[in-house]
């Protein structure tokens, strides 16, 4: 058992893995400023599809919107996938939205509570956020050179050493479930289902996954706020079309497709 505090077990990773596409190689690092940082450097020096980056902790850690990622050492997972997806660029969220549904099903089997995901990718448990995803694509105009697919998930992160502003609204695996959580277990798990989910992705399609994404989406029919970079609009979320875009019916009644944002829900 990998306690609280001990380094990740990497080796039994590597043995334990069944995948088609992932986890071929995995670049252990005890400390790093951003896997996700570390993994493009790779994808642009030629990495290949599936290289996994895993790190004890990172420096600086990346999150969405130009936030950052609190990543203690020891306690977390942090994990950057190289891809190589064969989708046009307009495609891209649907690698975000894939691992969302990976990662909410991992977390599932660990979580005495279900996760919910709240678009486009965080993992709430009890309303609070246990994991996050930021996805880095590189494109040409017409393809994905590479995507870099980052997860890092709060596993044995205790309530008293997260720092004041996140206190309140993260949670962690051990908070959950009252115990120290296996994080080799959990990691092999993660990369076993974001292997599946991908091959699914490109042999059954979007809609198989938009499907089994949309049974972890709690705010169908809710008041939101949805903050983008240059607005925010009110609204009630519906749901997500074809390519992954949250669709919100204004106050107008108007149907707007939202590509990027964060959502927040409101009183009803
Ligand atoms: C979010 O804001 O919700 C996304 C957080 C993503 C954090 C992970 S940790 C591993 C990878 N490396 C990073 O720098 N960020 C991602």
């Amino acid at each position: 058992m990998d306690g609280l505090g001990a380094p990740l077990d990497c080796e039994m990773i590597e043995k334990g893995l069944r995948t088609k596409r992932l986890g071929k190689k995995i670049h252990y690092l005890s400390e790093v400023d951003s896997t996700n940082l570390y993994a493009r450097n790779l994808a642009e020096k030629g990495g290949s599809e599936g290289e996994i980056v895993i790190a004890e902790t990172q420096t600086h850690g990346k999150g969405r919107m130009g936030r950052s990622w609190v990543s203690p050492p020891n306690m977390n997972l942090y994990l950057s996938v190289i891809l190589r997806p064969k989708l046009p660029p307009l495609h891209a969220p649907q690698i975000t939205l894939m691992s969302a549904v990976a990662l909410a099903e991992t977390v599932q089997s660990f979580s005495p509570l279900p996760p919910e995901i709240k678009w486009p990718n965080d993992i709430l448990v009890e309303g609070k956020k246990l994991a996050g995803i930021l996805t880095e694509s590189s494109c040409s105009p017409e393809k994905i050179l590479f995507a870099v697919l980052g997860i890092g998930v709060n596993l044995n992160f205790s309530r008293e050493l997260m720092p004041g502003p996140i206190r309140e609204i993260a949670t962690s695996l051990m908070i959950l479930t009252g115990s120290p959580v296996d994080r080799g277990a959990f990691a092999l798990q993660l990369i076993q289902n974001l292997d599946r989910c991908y091959g699914d992705l490109e042999d059954k399609g979007f809609p198989f996954i938009a499907e089994r994404w949309r049974s972890f989406f709690r705010l169908g029919g809710r008041r939101v706020r949805v903050e983008m970079v240059d607005q925010i609009i009110l609204g009630k979320a519906m749901g997500i079309d074809g390519d992954g875009a949250l669709v919100l019916e204004d106050e107008t009644g108007t149907r707007r497709r939202i590509v990027a944002g964060d959502v927040i829900p409101l009183e009803s």
